[in-house]
């Protein structure tokens, strides 16, 4: 699997170390995260993740997607929200450690 193999090389921030990977993907596509956020912002739902605007660390992002579960009472658990953050960041933050 060479995307796991690169992950392992990128410095991961230490919260999402044992983050699920696969889990957090999957969640992000049965939540239709990316679908909500089109209905508010007119692309394809992923140029909200904006590595440049309020959020700028890994904890914040953490909070923002705990945000999310809160308000959108998507009832996610604690590791389910750092799984899901963790593959944010690997796809679109890229934040270090
Ligand atoms: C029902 C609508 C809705 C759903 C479902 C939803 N979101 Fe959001 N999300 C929003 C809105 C609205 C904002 C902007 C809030 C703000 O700026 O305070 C937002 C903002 C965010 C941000 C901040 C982006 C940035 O860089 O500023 C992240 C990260 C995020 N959502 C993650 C998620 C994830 C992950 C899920 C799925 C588990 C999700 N959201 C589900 C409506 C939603």
């Amino acid at each position: 699997m060479a995307a796991a193999g690169a992950w392992a090389q990128t410095p991961v921030p230490a919260i999402f170390k044992d983050a699920d990977l696969k889990l957090g993907e999957q969640l992000i596509a049965e939540h239709k995260c990316n679908q909500c956020h089109a209905m508010k912002w007119a692309d394809d739902g992923k140029a909200i993740y904006r590595p440049k605007g309020a959020i700028d660390t890994a904890g914040k992002l953490r909070g923002m997607v705990e945000g999310c579960n809160t308000r959108m009472n998507l009832g996610l658990f604690p590791e389910e929200v750092t799984a899901i953050s963790a593959v944010l960041n690997r796809d679109h933050y890229r934040f270090g450690p």
